[in-house]
């Protein structure tokens, strides 16, 4: 087999095959100037608004599965392999509209109708994804995208209306032809463009990509796009050699091995939540209040990590279980603790020729607690102020062991050694907590932005502990958000 010179995808049922493409052209700017396909509007242009959803359909072990995604972060040539359907593509060939899109009509759920496509292509994402009709189910699927004036009312209703009454629709009839095209389509194993502006590499193996690496070692590297994306729209920044890794299947892979939980840094969070909540349960809460789900579609767990972001939400996490990273090149491959990895605000241990191949977790042991909480203006789609892991071991009700580590506290996400230190040896008491909450002001010198002062979150971190104990203690359950109203 040969490497391709070109990308090659479905527009709906229709093949395309794109050889000069800028690789950063967005998903939503192809469609809008050259394909002139207007129905998927640009709204925020950097993941939030969700009014340029599209749907992206892969082969996922011989059936289709289908993602909605921000099409303003993703970049064309992500599309390879892959069917990309827009809101113009549901009718069907009697022109009769999709049942997401009839239950929007029947439902009012469209005034002025600029959020109406995007909420359509969610819909439709939650159509061939089983979403149960749960108001909290709803919300969460739906999370991603806003209206400034009809409300969401009526939109929750078309939801209920399209989910109760699913029937197999065109996508569904036409799934093998569809798939068998995709194989055509996807059959070269690499994807190599390179035009004078700028070049492009989605190799697909990790064999190869350690090549690309060594002979390009100032590439940057893109996996779900959804930070490296804003560089591009927002910011402006040219990318001269960008290297793909979402192709590359060894590095999705998520295992369970040895006591451990390996997960291949280009696993989406999508991907990953499933596996990681059914050990740790605490991260059902965080996962589902990660971005949306066109952003948690996108994303990938290395790329939360590789970025270093003081206040990604995995990073807590990552430290206060004690995961490791593996971090490997064209020679070979070092284990560092996650807490090692990130060395100041915006630098971390990754050199030139590095990449992130895979992050390894401990399972759960005997006595071991484990709760993160985020801390954000909004449930849904925010980044957080703050966010707090803590891993504890108990026995008899004493602290044997502990690591927390928090996010929004440092210019890097870091343990709180001295509350640790503070916390060991401890009943899960008040004079416990008044101990812990002093040494976390000796831990932490919060900055005072726009998400928080730092009165605020060396307050909040305090009663992230406060609240940690009264859970553990079986004091207070504490429920952040219950909607199941309408
Ligand atoms: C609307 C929106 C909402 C968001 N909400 C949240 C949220 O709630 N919580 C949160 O934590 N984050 C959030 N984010 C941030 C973002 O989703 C994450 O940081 C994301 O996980 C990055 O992953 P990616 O695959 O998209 O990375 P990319 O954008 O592709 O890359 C990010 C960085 O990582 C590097 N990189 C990627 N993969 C590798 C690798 N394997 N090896 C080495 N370097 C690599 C890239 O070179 C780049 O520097 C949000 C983003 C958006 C747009
Ligand atoms: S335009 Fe707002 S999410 Fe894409
Ligand atoms: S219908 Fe106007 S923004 Fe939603």
């Amino acid at each position: 087999m040969q490497d391709r010179q070109s990308i090659r995808f479905l527009l709906g049922s229709e093949s395309r095959e794109l050889t000069d493409v800028l690789p950063t052209t967005t998903v939503l700017e192809y469609l809008r100037t050259v394909e002139r396909m207007t129905g998927t509007k640009e709204g925020c242009a950097e993941g939030d608004c969700g009014a340029c959803t599209v749907v992206v359909a892969e082969d996922v072990n011989g059936k289709l599965r289908y993602k909605a995604c921000n099409s303003c972060i993703m970049f064309v040539p992500f599309l390879h392999g892959k069917q990309l359907i827009t809101v113009e593509h549901l009718k069907d060939r009697n022109d009769e509209l999709h049942p997401v899109q009839q239950a929007m009509v029947d439902q009012h759920g469209s005034q002025c109708g600029f959020c109406t496509p995007g909420f359509v292509m969610s819909l439709f994402g939650m159509y061939h994804n089983g979403c149960d009709t749960s108001r909290v189910a709803i919300d969460d699927a739906l999370a991603g995208n806003l209206c400034r004036c009809t409300g969401y009312a009526p939109i929750v209703r078309a939801a209920r209306q399209a989910l109760d009454g699913h029937l197999p629709d065109q996508f569904d009839h036409r799934e093998k032809q569809t798939l068998r095209s995709l194989s055509e389509l996807n059959a070269a194993p690499s994807v190599h463009l390179n035009l004078s502006q700028q070049s492009y590499h989605a190799p697909a193996t990790v064999k190869e990509l350690k090549q690309i690496l060594k002979e390009k070692p100032a590439s940057r590297i893109v996996a779900g796009a959804t930070d490296v994306g804003l560089w591009v729209t927002k910011e402006r920044r040219h990318l001269d050699c960008v290297i793909s890794v979402s192709d590359i299947q060894e590095l999705q892979s998520i295992s369970i091995e040895k006591g451990l939980i390996r997960i291949g840094a280009a696993a989406t969070i999508a991907e990953a939540m499933d596996t990681l909540s059914s050990y740790y349960p605490s991260l059902d809460e965080l996962f589902r209040r990660y971005g949306s789900v066109q952003v948690r579609n996108q994303a990938t767990i290395g790329g939360n990590v590789a970025n270093g972001s003081p206040i990604g939400d995995s990073l807590p996490v990552l430290v206060a279980l004690d995961a490791k990273l593996i971090i490997s090149s064209a020679s070979g491959s070092r284990t560092l603790p996650a807490e090692d990895y990130f060395i100041d605000y915006g630098k971390q241990d990754l050199k030139p020729g590095e990449f992130l191949e895979r992050i390894d977790l401990p399972l759960p042991v005997e006595g071991q607690q484990f709760r993160v909480y985020k801390l954000s203006k909004r449930f849904h789609q925010d980044i957080s102020a703050v966010c707090g892991a803590f891993s504890l071991t108990l026995d008899d009700g004493i602290i044997q062991a502990v690591r927390i580590s928090f996010g929004g506290m440092a210019a890097t996400p870091r343990r709180a050694f001295n509350c640790e230190e503070a916390l060991v040896g401890s009943p899960l008491t008040d004079d416990a907590i008044v101990k812990g909450r002093q040494a976390l002001q000796r831990d932490f010198a919060p900055i005072t932005d726009f998400r928080g002062t730092s009165d605020y979150r060396t307050r909040v971190a305090g009663n992230l502990l406060e609240r940690l104990f009264d859970e553990l203690s079986g004091r207070e359950q504490i429920i952040v958000w219950e909607a199941d109203y309408a």
